[in-house]
């Protein structure tokens, strides 16, 4: 359900980190820990940020206020767009932030290329990672940072059918495309032309893990 709260409007899991106190700093902790590792890497006053995925635009507005520059969404949703965009109006946010309605696979080639791009719990959508990140590698340019949030398999949810059917559920639910273990992950993004700087598992501060997958932040830069 989408909704225009006050509150929190992050489309993902609260993550309680040690420091978290409540549940809006649990909520926020993926796009804190985004931030602390994009700061140094974005040029300031010109940085070309991209939100895939961006659902209704929390994580570019937290982006806004803590990198100086132009922040991009995109989201398949046109009532998420909508309630984005209006978001961006009511912050004054309209010159920095702009959300579009398109599918993340179809983007269309960025001039000049994007300095980093994110993705919240949303590339687990696609249909083919394997052909999602070669078409991002494009739109990145040399040196900028792919984050990517979101559930990835580990070895031991294969092959017990109790744990298979689990994870058949969770695909079949959530509308689950790319469901890889880190390791499939790895390789289809050496195959891309990247190479992963950091893999931080945050599986132990969800909340409730309702399936056995870890879940991790990614930086990946591209390879020299
Ligand atoms: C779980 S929500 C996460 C939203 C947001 N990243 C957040 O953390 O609040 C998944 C998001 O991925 C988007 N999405 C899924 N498949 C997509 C696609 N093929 N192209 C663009 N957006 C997509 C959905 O519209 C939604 O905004």
């Amino acid at each position: 359900m989408v909704a225009e709260s006050p509150g929190s409007d992050a489309i993902h899991r609260g993550v309680w980190t040690p420091d978290v106190a409540n549940s809006a700093e649990a909520m926020d902790t993926v796009n804190r820990l985004m931030i602390e590792r994009l700061r140094d890497y974005v040029p300031q006053g010109s940085a070309r940020v991209l939100d895939l995925g961006c659902g209704v635009g929390a994580t570019m507005v937290r982006l806004a206020h803590e990198v100086d520059g132009f922040i991009s969404g995109v989201t398949i949703s046109r009532v998420q767009a909508e309630i984005a965009a209006k978001r961006f109006a009511r912050d004054g946010l309209t010159d920095r932030c702009h959300v579009i309605c398109a599918d993340f696979a179809e983007l269309l080639p960025a001039e000049p290329r994007y300095d980093a791009m994110v993705a919240v719990e949303a590339v687990v959508h696609s249909p083919s990672l394997e052909n999602l990140l070669p078409s991002l590698v494009d739109r990145l340019r040399p040196g900028g940072r792919l984050i990517l949030c979101d559930d990835w398999m580990t070895e031991k949810d294969r092959g017990l059918a109790a744990r298979e059917r689990c994870l058949d559920q969770f695909r079949a639910g959530w509308r689950i495309g790319s469901l890889h273990t880190v390791a499939e992950l790895v390789a289809m993004s050496e195959r891309a032309g990247l190479r992963m700087v950091e893999d931080l598992d945050l599986t132990s501060y969800c909340a409730s893990v309702g399936h056995a997958t870890a879940w991790s932040s990614w930086p990946w830069v591209p390879q020299p």
